[in-house]
């Protein structure tokens, strides 16, 4: 295998080379000062933070003040959602929907089992909400809404904006799973009614373990981790190499945020697939949705054998989400827009990314359809029946 086709760009990416050279020196002899030190080695961490802080607040167009660093996308969303909990223990509905990435989905059951009452609301066959229903939903006990910006599996993005616009006329606060979204959109927060806002450093070629938390300067907050760091709103000695790089990423991602070449790649691999392979339906809406990613079922196939299959020719792309691969359920996502068991395994997601290139793109469709049709042939029925 000579070299890797990275199509799984929603599970994690590569770090960038202009990530790495900003993080160096904070990794080595000249940068190792702890921030909260009073001499000039820490307080040069310090700054070095508050540049990275300046460049996240950048990219979600927000004040830097608004910003706090913490170790992923996981524990700013476990924060925000205590931290709107603890606000008034009187309230005790949680309005979440039935596609949300795992993180929030085992804390809302957790919540469930503590006694709070988490309404998990249905999305249509094209992964949308229907925001008269969610409005329907919040009631005088609603703790918190929180719901995805952009779906990890099928690129499908919910209307903040709208969706802010009820929480406030609602007077409910919002938390919104940005993870995905960060960095592919422009999320423009300004003063537009969202209360938490969840980021993370991986996708978007930062290091692993790294993550934000935008709050609202106007929301009450309350920390997970207990501790003076971060204003006291994070304890924990930052992780100031990560977040230098987390910075950096955030930086270029704004600066390319225009771009529309993943988009293009992305539209060709679907453009060629569909006419190409017979028995393909795209998952989700085509329109309102991530620029880099599609989720494609292939009518007769299993996702574990073809995820195997193009591992063979060096094509890493995947089956559902990253977290919940290796197990072979359905996708929750999938079954939750309608999917059978059947169609929801048979589907995969190729998440794009800036280091792929045309030449990935048609090696990939030159490889898969003879992937597709080896597996169909294998399977026990002999000839897959095909969807029309
Ligand atoms: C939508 C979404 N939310 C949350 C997370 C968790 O982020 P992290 O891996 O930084 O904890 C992920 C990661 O896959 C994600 O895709």
């Amino acid at each position: 295998m000579s070299s890797i086709i990275y199509l799984d760009n929603n599970a994690t990416t590569r770090i960038a080379p202009e990530v790495l050279e900003t993080m160096l020196p904070w990794l080595g002899a000249e940068g190792y000062g702890n921030p909260s030190s009073a001499y000039g080695l820490g307080r040069a961490a310090a700054a070095a933070l508050e540049v990275a802080r300046g460049q996240v607040a950048g990219l979600a167009e927000c004040r830097a003040d608004e910003i706090i660093f913490t170790s992923c996308g996981t524990e700013s969303i476990n924060t925000a959602v205590q931290s709107a909990l603890a606000l008034d223990p009187d309230k005790r509905q949680v309005i979440t929907t039935a596609v949300e990435h795992s993180a929030t989905i085992k804390l809302c059951e957790h919540l469930a089992q503590r006694g709070y009452e988490i309404t998990w609301l249905p999305v249509d066959s094209s992964g949308g909400l229907d925001l008269e229903q969610l409005a329907a939903a919040i009631r005088p006990d609603t703790a918190l809404i929180t719901l995805l910006w952009a779906n990890n599996e099928t690129g499908v993005l919910f209307p903040i904006h709208e969706i802010a616009e009820i929480a406030g006329r609602k007077k409910v606060l919002l938390h919104v799973d940005a993870v995905q979204a960060f960095g592919k959109l422009q999320l423009s927060l300004g003063d537009g009614g969202i209360h938490f806002l969840s980021m993370s450093g991986h996708k978007l070629h930062a290091p692993k373990g790294v993550g934000a938390l935008y709050v609202n300067r106007r929301t009450k907050f309350t920390p997970l981790l207990r501790g003076s760091q971060e204003n006291a709103r994070r304890g924990g000695t930052q992780n100031v190499a990560s977040i230098v790089g987390f910075g950096k990423a955030a930086e270029f991602a704004f600066g390319h945020l225009g771009s529309r070449q993943i988009m293009e790649w992305r539209d060709a691999f679907e453009d060629h697939i569909l006419s190409e392979v017979p028995g393909t339906t795209i998952n989700g809406d085509r329109v309102r949705r991530l620029p880099n990613v599609t989720n494609i079922s292939f009518d007769g196939i299993e996702s574990e054998g073809a995820l195997l299959l193009l591992d063979q020719h060096g094509i890493c792309c995947s089956a559902g989400s990253a977290c919940t691969s290796g197990s072979i359920n359905p996708s929750h996502v999938l079954k939750a827009m309608g999917l059978s068991n059947e169609k929801a395994r048979a589907s995969l997601r190729f998440s794009f990314g800036r280091f792929n290139s045309a030449a990935d793109i048609q090696q990939v469709c030159s490889i898969l359809p003879g992937v597709v049709e080896k597996l169909r042939s294998l399977s026990p029925a002999g000839t897959p029946v095909l969807a029309a």
